[in-house]
């Protein structure tokens, strides 16, 4: 087991993630797209912002406790979708609901769940469960997901609008990277110089379930190929926001557009009747050319901050970026790779253990800004680049 005490940052648990996983699904969990150029900048737009630190305000009492769509969360933070989340753990997915739960935030369930979203809610910690919606080619299969969400309980429904066009994920060509993983020529040997991975994530699966792990919350037909399966997963580009209003009118509770980059698509999702927007370049994976996220951030709350809710994602490593994020409006930040590289070191201690660096690095962060409540951050907590002094 990974000696997680040892971890004292998010870069330090992706070390042991890229020890433990192959090197073809690191990089899946790690890369962009293309010449990772948007994977980078979301980290220089976050590290290029400041913090004004002030003083003399007595922080002893300081808490990172706020609310998320009007209930309480022990930190603004909620953990987002990942696709592979239960192919780098046996039952990855559980395992980071369960990490939530503990801490008091949300959990995001990605359509391609190998663990079916009931089981999860059964054993996930009695969390707070968010659905995350990818529509398929075959639409209705993807409705029929909402359908279950709804029958489960889930409370929020996550629509990701960014990806209905295809990554450019030429590393993923080039290691032989393919969802769901497949033994190929180019990967064999990547696979058998990885066993604790194999035995320890595939092997049970197959002990367990008598198959590889499959995606268990899309309706496919049985027996497709493997080329039959990358097919119906083939995302539907004719999404529209007659596709939108359809979805709005069938969810009834909390839903989230997830993927916005513009504050004119922010205000009309406020048309429609959605709650809340991530902003989000989908971690750098959706568009190498994409802004990034924390950048279009002051647009979007200027546009609809009082009408919904406004959550940011896309390269937050750091407490500091989350005060950077709540400090320019953002209500909450999602996470999508800090806690997937924890549960790939270890499951759900890793994923805690995660938690608990960003939440250790808020409180100190917010200390060093003189704040009690994360209610009382304001604009002038950041310096932005074009502000810094000459
Ligand atoms: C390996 C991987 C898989 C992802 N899978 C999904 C997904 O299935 N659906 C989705 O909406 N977003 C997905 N995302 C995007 C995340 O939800 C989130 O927007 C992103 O990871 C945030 O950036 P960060 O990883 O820098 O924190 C994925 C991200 C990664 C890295």
């Amino acid at each position: 087991m990974a000696n997680l005490s040892a971890a004292l940052n998010i870069e330090d648990l992706r070390l042991l993630a890229k020890k433990r996983l192959t090197k073809g699904l690191f990089e899946f969990c790690d890369r962009g797209s293309e010449d990772d150029v948007a994977l980078r900048h979301n980290r220089d737009a976050l590290e290029r912002i400041k913090l004004r630190s002030r003083v003399l305000n007595d922080t002893s009492g300081r808490h990172t406790r706020s609310t998320l769509f009007g209930k309480p969360v022990d930190m603004p933070i909620a953990i987002g979708p990942t696709g592979p989340a239960g192919f780098v753990w046996y039952r990855g997915e559980t395992a980071l609901a369960q990490a939530a739960a503990k801490a008091g935030i949300p959990f995001t369930v990605a359509s391609t769940s190998n663990t079916p979203m009931e089981k999860i809610v059964e054993n996930g910690g009695g969390g707070r469960l968010w659905y995350h919606l990818y529509v398929w080619r075959d639409m209705e299969a993807s409705l029929k997901a909402v359908a279950r969400a709804e029958a489960a309980g889930f409370e929020a429904l996550v629509l990701t609008v960014d990806s209905t066009i295809p990554y450019n994920r030429e590393f993923d060509v080039r290691n032989g990277t393919t969802m769901p993983v497949r033994l190929t020529p180019r990967n064999i040997a990547d696979l058998a110089t990885h066993p604790r991975w194999l035995f320890g994530t595939v092997g049970r699966y197959v002990m367990a379930d008598g198959h590889l792990p499959r995606y268990h919350n899309i309706d496919m037909p049985e027996g497709l190929s493997s080329t039959g399966i990358r097919d119906f997963l083939f995302k539907n580009d004719s999404l529209d926001w007659e596709f939108l209003k359809r979805i709005r009118d069938m969810w009834p509770r909390t839903l989230i557009v997830k993927g916005i980059l513009h504050a004119d698509d922010a205000a009309k999702c406020a048309e429609h009747g959605v709650d809340g927007v991530i902003i989000s370049n989908h971690g750098g994976i959706a568009s190498d050319a994409a802004l990034a996220p924390i950048d279009v951030l002051p647009s979007v709350v200027r546009e609809v901050g009082d009408k919904m809710t406004v959550i940011v994602d896309s390269g937050f490593r750091r407490g500091s970026d989350i005060l950077k994020g709540l400090a320019l409006g953002a209500d909450a930040v999602i996470i999508g790779r800090a806690t997937l590289y924890g549960v790939s070191a270890a499951g759900e201690p890793g994923a805690t253990r995660a938690l608990e660096i960003l939440q250790t690095e808020l409180r100190r962060t917010m200390g060093v800004l003189a704040l009690t409540d994360l209610a009382d951050i304001t604009r002038d907590h950041v310096v932005m680049p074009h502000e810094l002094p000459l």
